[in-house]
């Protein structure tokens, strides 16, 4: 999510307003019994045929995982938040990194369980 720090004053300024608007993404995940609205997904993934209804239903058998994936990316979100607040470049790079990771652990249970290991 977050390839080079911020220097500018600006540079930092654009990084709290992606940082808050994800935070509120992530707080509408946790606000739970939200249904998976997507008709026409633009985001296809080559293999991946998931319906929204089936998504749906892999939510629905494991929302307590769900839940905490939610959770997880909205804590390291605050924490992104206050590191931009502390202009902690460090800090950032590090909660990044780990904010992919739950981007992925979510998708993968989620939205392309089906999908071979694609590490690289
Ligand atoms: C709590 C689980 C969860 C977390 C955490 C999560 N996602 Fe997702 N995401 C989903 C699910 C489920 C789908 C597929 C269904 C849908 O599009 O609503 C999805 C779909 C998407 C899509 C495709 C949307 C579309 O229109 O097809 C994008 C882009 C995306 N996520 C980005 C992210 C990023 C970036 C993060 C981390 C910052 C993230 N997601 C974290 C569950 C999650």
């Amino acid at each position: 999510m977050v390839e080079k720090p911020p220097h500018t004053d600006e540079e930092w300024a654009v990084a709290k307003q992606q940082a808050a608007r994800l935070l509120s993404a992530a707080e509408r995940l946790t606000e739970g019994g939200r249904r998976v609205a997507v008709k026409d997904s633009k985001f296809e993934i080559p293999g991946v045929k998931k319906s929204p209804e089936e998504i749906q239903q892999l939510i629905d058998a494991k929302p307590e995982i769900y839940f905490r994936y939610a959770q997880q990316l909205q804590a390291a979100t605050e924490e992104t938040l206050a590191a931009i607040d502390a202009k902690n470049a460090t800090a950032l790079l590090e909660i990044g990194g780990r904010i992919d990771d739950v981007c992925e652990q979510c998708h993968k249970t989620f939205w392309y369980p089906d999908q071979p290991e694609s590490k690289q």
